[in-house]
């Protein structure tokens, strides 16, 4: 059993919540993830470690509320127990002194791009953050991210706040004098990643992505979270989630990505009525 310490919503659908798990806080690293259940029945939902405190024996998970086990866990409150929180997972994400990173993120990636960003700004690297998102009200962590980088560049597609449009403005960014990234970093959804390694592919810089499968056990087990990258099959849980952008089947990923969504949506539906 895992005690939440707190758990809530930070803007529309997007919620934060922080457990008492320290043996994962002492030894997680950037980029790494945690298979949680709600529920002794529930199923098991990847979730990346997105900060977390030694001290207090701390991490906190952002999470998008997407189905039922998403929509479930954001009705508990501080002090219920989560069933199981299993981690750290995956590998941690490549963290050197490459020179200038561009740091994206999306959705919860907003938040998952932080501790990814920190751990490139103590080693040294310039980083720039890019966060993307619908309008300004879905905007959360900026405080956060500008005390780890040395740039953060906010895009919205209504123009509300910062650059107008959306991911494609990478390409502008990229264009911009001076010396282009030695690396870029991108977390979110599916489509974001892909959008923008189709921006730094002409340029040929190398890209990153933490790509989000579906996922059951996290172990290498079950083969759920396969996807093929540079034409061979990889487990996303221990062969990633970190993966080369440029090499990564995005048609096949995303028709893996649809396999179950009647299943969800009727489980969604089911639940929503009880
Ligand atoms: C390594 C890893 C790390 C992850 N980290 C995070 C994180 O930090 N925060 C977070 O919010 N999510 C994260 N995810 C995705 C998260 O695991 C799923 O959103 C979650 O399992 C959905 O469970 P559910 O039962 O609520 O929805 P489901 O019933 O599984 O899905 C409901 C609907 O949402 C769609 N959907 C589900 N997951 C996704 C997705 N990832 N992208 C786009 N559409 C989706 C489904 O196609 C379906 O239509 C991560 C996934 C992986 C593999
Ligand atoms: S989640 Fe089962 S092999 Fe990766």
């Amino acid at each position: 059993m895992v005690k939440i310490l707190e758990n809530k919503m930070i803007v529309p659908n997007i919620c934060t919540i922080t457990v008492f798990a320290p043996e994962i806080a002492q030894s997680v690293k950037a980029g790494q993830f945690v298979i949680l259940r709600v529920e002794e029945d529930g199923e098991r939902i990847p979730l990346t470690v997105s900060d977390w405190d030694v001290e207090q024996g701390t991490i906190t998970l952002v999470y998008l509320l997407v189905g039922k086990t998403t929509q479930r866990l954001a009705t508990f409150t501080a002090n219920d127990t989560l069933a199981t929180v299993v981690g750290p997972l995956g590998n941690a994400m490549e963290i050197d002194r490459f020179g200038k990173v561009i740091c994206i993120g999306g959705c919860y990636g907003i938040a998952s791009i932080y501790p990814i960003a920190k751990a490139l700004k103590e080693k040294g690297n310039q980083v720039t953050i890019i966060v993307e998102a619908r309008s300004s009200y879905l905007l959360f962590w900026q405080k956060k991210l500008k005390s780890v980088s040395d740039q953060l560049i906010v895009i919205t597609r209504d123009g509300s706040q910062g650059m107008p449009g959306h991911i494609g403005k990478l390409q502008t960014i990229l264009a911009a004098p001076g010396t282009p990234p030695d690396r870029v970093i991108v977390n979110g959804c599916n489509y974001l990643m892909m959008r923008a390694a189709q921006e730094t592919s002409p340029m040929n810089i190398k890209t990153i992505v933490s790509l989000n499968t579906l996922m059951i056990d996290g172990t290498g087990m079950c083969g759920v979270c396969r996807v093929t990258v540079n034409s061979s099959t990889k487990f996303a849980c221990v062969d990633g989630p970190h993966f080369d952008a440029h090499e990564v089947d995005w048609d096949e990923l995303t028709q893996r990505r649809k396999a179950y969504l009647s299943e969800e949506s009727q489980t969604m539906r089911s639940s929503q009525a009880q």
